[in-house]
């Protein structure tokens, strides 16, 4: 028979040396790597870690499990598992109960709190039903009564280990259950805000429907109206015109002068109410958008120093010309300009941002007036909407139409008390081209 010799290893196993008697120690396998294996190879790639006090079971213990080929590796103390526990992240643990120092029950829930995915099965000599409850409280996975049957005990470090690897399968399972769960609720939430998205668009559309309705309704009854209502005003215009010639009471006179000049002011509307729904005919040119804002704001420099208005100009780029009638350019930016103007009768600021974004030319026209209250945003293009005692209400109307004419969009943002922003987007090509 062989003599059994133990050489401690540093930050690790022992390895083995078997010597026949008279014959010289010879190291014969290394235990800690558990790549040379002796008898069964049915756990090559399984860690266990033996901790006990007693170096000869200690030896004796890992020679069986070495022979069924686990790596082995073992501890005579609690310090030296805890070290060997986090470097080599055994599977399982045959951890001896009494240890002097840090005895087996402490170890046991040091190494459980630490790495939850080693299983610990505690061996011991003296063995009560309550140390068996306590210790598996304390989350040891199996009890063994020392002495032991080798077999016994290696069918339980299996049974152990299969239990093992069904729980963390089982603990892995749940992980990716939670992961995916997560991720069907980030789906979730992006097609919420995906369908948010298109309920807005598709608000936004069906507004656009609405008004353009509104608009054809208005064109149908005002194309009639507006042509039968001209006429027989031209004749009582030419009759208050005629009854004024020859006349000597200054006060009938004036009388007549207010009659032509209700007419008039009724012709106007008529024919703002036609540009508002015809579409004048088309006169294509091409247009540089700043010179047009330029010249009409030479117009309304009088008006706005009257009131007191500042007008700013912030063009950010120089725009292509476009193709497009310059009467209905015009009427866009007049129609916004006298809109403001009007509403800074104390005072203000007029201010005209133009940039240019690829193919698309912006234009804000901003003023400091008087705003228009949140209840009135969504009316201020429908026809006739007006808030003033002479206005028509067919301004904004009209600057819709053309826009709409050459593809381009306008927004409105305004604060009540602080002002207002027209924005503008027109393409640069022409809906011809
Ligand atoms: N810059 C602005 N600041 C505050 N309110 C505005 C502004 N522009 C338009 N509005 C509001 O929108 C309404 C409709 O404007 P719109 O130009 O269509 O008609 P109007 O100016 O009242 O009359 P018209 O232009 O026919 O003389 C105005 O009466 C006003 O209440
Ligand atoms: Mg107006």
């Amino acid at each position: 028979m062989g003599k059994l010799r133990m050489k401690r290893q540093p930050g690790a196993a022992f390895s083995i040396s078997v010597s026949k008697r008279g014959e010289p120690f010879m190291p014969r396998q290394e235990l800690q790597e558990g790549k040379t294996v002796l008898g069964k190879t049915n756990q090559r790639d399984t860690t266990l870690l033996l901790v006990d006090d007693e170096k000869v079971n200690l030896v004796l213990t890992a020679q069986i499990f070495h022979n069924r080929g686990f790596r082995v590796l073992t501890a005579s103390n609690a310090a030296e598992a805890l070290v060997l526990a986090k470097s080599e992240q055994p599977e399982v643990v045959l951890l001896d109960y009494f240890m002097p120092g840090k005895d087996g029950f402490t170890t046991l829930k040091e190494i459980k709190n630490t790495f939850p995915d080693i299983y610990v099965i505690i061996l011991t000599g003296k063995g009560s039903e309550e140390i068996a409850v306590s210790l598996m409280k304390a989350g040891a996975s199996d009890y063994v009564l020392k002495p032991f049957v080798n077999q016994d005990l290696v069918e339980r470090v299996e049974k152990v280990l299969k239990v093992r690897e069904v729980e963390i399968r089982n603990k892995e399972l749940l992980q990716e259950r939670d992961r995916l769960l997560l991720e069907i609720e980030s789906w979730n939430r992006m097609l919420e805000k995906r369908v948010e998205e298109k309920s807005l668009e598709l608000q936004k559309v069906q507004e656009e429907i609405v008004q353009t309705e509104k608009m054809s309704t208005l064109g149908y009854i005002s194309a009639g109206m507006a042509h039968e209502i001209r006429n027989p005003l031209n004749s009582i215009g030419l009759y208050a015109q005629l009854l004024k010639g020859g006349l000597d009471d200054p006060e009938r006179f004036e009388f007549l002068e207010k009659i032509e000049m209700e007419v008039q002011r009724i012709d106007g509307i008529l024919r703002k109410l036609m540009d508002a729904v015809k579409r004048p005919r088309y006169h294509l040119q091409e247009l540089s958008i700043p010179k047009v804002i330029d010249s009409l704001l030479e117009l309304f420099q009088s008006r706005a120093k009257m009131h007191g208005i500042r007008i700013e100009r912030d063009y950010r780029a120089t725009p292509p010309q476009i193709l497009a009638d310059l009467t209905e350019v015009e009427q866009i930016f007049s129609n916004l300009f006298a809109n403001s103007i009007e509403e800074m009768s104390d005072g203000g600021v007029l201010t005209i941002v133009l940039e240019q974004k690829e193919d698309m030319v912006h234009i804000d026209v901003i003023d400091t007036g008087k705003g228009i209250p949140q209840e009135d945003l969504q009316r201020i293009f429908d026809p006739f909407f007006t808030t003033k005692s002479s206005g028509t209400g067919l301004g904004l109307s009209v600057v819709l139409r053309i826009i709409r004419t050459y593809n381009g969009k306008i927004a409105v943002k305004s604060e009540a008390g602080k002002g207002t922003t027209f924005s503008i987007t027109l393409p640069l090509h022409s809906p011809e081209s």
